[in-house]
């Protein structure tokens, strides 16, 4: 059994109410505070974006344990204590930051205050958003799509692409990516998700590969239907949803065995891998019969 590393003193009232407290904000003055720092510095990192979602909060509560700390995103303040709460309960230590993936610079600078306490040593892509056609079938909004390819895509990869780099140089940790099972092949409900899902696999996938020599993992997280808000709104069936509690402990397991490709349930998936590798006219004939055209 691995021994845990001693817990650091816990935050005053006001850091953990304000989310503010940091796992090395005390200077090392004294070897009491050095030693400290040291066991700090033991902690393991897990870096958490859309936090605030059901499959983010259901992973950041399955990460949540003593000796780790756990760096949390998402836009909702009042979602993102109330997770952080639990998961300080569960013994972790969290750090909790309220930012907007579309805001590069915010993204960046943020990201760049995170290595430079310590680089993560697993960092999970998690934000995304959905856009449809419509009930009618009238195609999505333009302003739609781009706000999703600039979350999805954009920040997704702008994200994945800084912590490689951190990563790399420091010669160790797990980049986990979220794509979908719609990455295999377009949907026509969702045609800008399926694009923007299918850039992240490809991409996560390239990564593996340049990263594998420099001891950085990466793996791509393609889940079907996970009950969430997101879910919800999406149109056509949903065969085999599932809890975001069991995709994120099948998630969190894929990742520590820094699989490359983490796909499932396992009968969308493998009809859905189909439809990528028969021929398109067969594979849009089936999606028609299985309802899922317009
Ligand atoms: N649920 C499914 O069936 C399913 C299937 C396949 C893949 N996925 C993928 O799994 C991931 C999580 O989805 P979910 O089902 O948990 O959805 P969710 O409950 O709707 O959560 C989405 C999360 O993304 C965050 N987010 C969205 N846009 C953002 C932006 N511009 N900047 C920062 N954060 C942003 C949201 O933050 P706020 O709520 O704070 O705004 C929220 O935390 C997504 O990448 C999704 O594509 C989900």
């Amino acid at each position: 059994m691995t021994a845990m590393p001693p817990q650091q003193p816990e935050p005053n009232d006001a850091e953990r109410d304000a989310g503010t407290h940091r796992a090395d904000s005390r200077p090392a003055e004294s070897d009491a505070s050095a030693k400290a720092a040291q066991d700090v510095s033991r902690l393991r990192r897990v870096l958490i974006t859309g936090a605030t979602g059901e499959i983010g909060g259901a992973l950041a509560r399955a990460y949540a344990e003593t000796g780790t700390t756990l760096i949390l995103t998402g836009r909702k303040q009042r979602k993102l204590d109330a997770i952080a709460s639990d998961c300080r309960k569960l013994g972790a230590e969290v750090e909790c930051t309220v930012l907007n993936l579309c805001d590069e610079e915010t993204l960046f600078t943020w990201l760049d205050e995170v290595c430079a306490r310590g680089v993560p040593d697993i960092a999970i892509a998690n934000a995304g958003m959905n856009t449809d056609i419509g009930p009618q079938g009238n195609g999505e909004r333009w302003e739609d799509s781009r706000r999703l390819l600039q979350t999805n895509v954009i920040g997704t990869l702008g994200m994945a692409h800084h912590l490689a780099m951190a990563m790399k140089q420091r010669g160790s940790g797990q980049l986990v990516l979220l794509s979908s099972l719609a990455a295999w092949h377009g949907l026509a409900l969702t045609p800008s998700y399926s694009g923007s899902k299918a850039a992240v696999k490809a991409y996560g996938e390239g990564l593996r590969s340049w990263l594998k020599p420099h001891g950085v993992g990466v793996t791509v997280v393609m889940p079907g239907y996970v009950t969430s808000p997101m879910c919800e709104a999406m149109p056509g069936p949903k065969p085999f949803e599932m809890p975001p509690e069991k995709a994120a402990r099948r998630i969190l397991k894929g990742a520590a065995r820094n699989r490359a490709r983490i796909s499932f349930p396992f009968p969308l998936n493998f009809g859905c891998w189909w439809l990528s590798v028969l021929p398109a006219g067969i594979s849009q004939r089936l999606l028609g019969w299985f309802n899922y055209t317009h």
